[in-house]
């Protein structure tokens, strides 16, 4: 039998008082570490950074000069240098949040537009609305740099499993988790905790990484993409079949989030787990990533090229 505490009746004021002022002290800091937990959006900077570098490698000689003319105008040479730039500015632009990620329910079979991307306020939808404004060489060079800018980091966010889910948890950041010892959510777990554990990356303050450091591992991940995947996945058609592109990789995200990470959920507490579930998440990641990584060259090659 569980043990029952004493009746309000038969307790004294003061224990009461301290029952209560323990109450509101745990809920303050329930509140406080639902509050301050890190609401991740996005991979964080370092898979970015990785899917742009491998990018990067993999650019035509036509759609690499457009890049540099590009990133040109204002003074930067890399993809990696602005593919956290969507997440730098959320703050100026609120509306902007929910263009990083597709809340499909976890249990649903299909994207559905209308459920899932209402106004067209999710990630699949503005690829599509930025990639014609990329591909518009008639329109302005600070536009077309912007919409760049918005193409490399969600083409990344897609391809993070969380990003096109939903189980009334926000993609995951209301499920809190130990990893490795310390608090976090199962969102901040796949947009950073396993690539940085798997690739042993420290991150800085304010979105800051050591781009040696990421830009070496990001060289290994793409070394080891079989000639075979590689073709396979920089299939892309034209602008109307990214369309179709875009909803087919937020369906493979989403097939291993609910396949993956939140089929492993069971014993998240206890000692172990991390160890386990990293075993299980860094294989996903790393794939995940090259496929960004190749797919993002693959469209801008589609977009930009000769
Ligand atoms: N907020 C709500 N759903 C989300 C998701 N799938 N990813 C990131 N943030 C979210
Ligand atoms: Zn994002
Ligand atoms: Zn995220």
């Amino acid at each position: 039998m569980t043990p029952r505490s004493a009746t309000p009746a038969a307790t004294t004021l003061p224990a009461r008082r301290t029952r209560y002022l323990t109450r509101v002290a745990a809920f303050a800091c329930a509140a406080v570490l639902t509050l301050c937990a890190p609401l991740a959006d996005a991979w964080g900077p370092e898979g970015h950074a990785i899917v742009a570098d491998i990018a990067q490698q993999h650019l035509d000689p036509a759609a690499a000069a457009q890049v540099r003319t590009l990133l040109g105008v204002e003074g930067l040479q890399r993809l990696d240098q602005i593919s956290s730039w969507a997440d730098g500015n959320r703050k100026e632009r609120p509306h902007t949040g929910s263009w990083h990620y597709v809340d499909i329910p976890l249990h649903a079979n299909s994207y559905v537009p209308a459920r899932d991307c209402a106004r067209n306020n999710c990630v699949i939808a503005q690829i599509s609305h930025f990639a014609q404004v990329l591909a518009d060489r008639s329109a302005a060079p600070a536009a077309r740099l912007e919409a760049l800018k918005w193409v490399v980091h969600f083409v990344g966010d897609v391809h993070q499993p969380l990003h096109a889910e939903d189980d009334d948890d926000k993609g995951g950041n209301t499920v809190q988790v130990q990893f490795f010892g310390r608090g976090s959510n199962l969102h901040a777990v796949w947009d950073g905790g396993v690539l940085r554990h798997a690739l042993g990356l420290v991150p800085g303050p304010n979105y800051s990484f050591d781009h040696a450091a990421v830009q070496a591992a990001a060289m290994r991940l793409d070394e080891a993409i079989s000639p075979a995947d590689r073709t396979a996945w920089s299939a892309i058609g034209g602008l109307p079949a990214l369309y179709h592109q875009t909803v087919s990789w937020a369906g493979e995200s989403h097939t291993l989030a609910r396949d993956v990470a939140y089929a492993h959920l069971d014993g998240r507490n206890q000692a172990g787990w991390s160890q386990r579930y990293q075993d299980l998440a860094w294989p996903v990641t790393r794939t995940r990533l090259q496929q960004g990584g190749v797919r993002l060259a693959a469209v801008l090659n589609e977009l930009l090229g000769g």
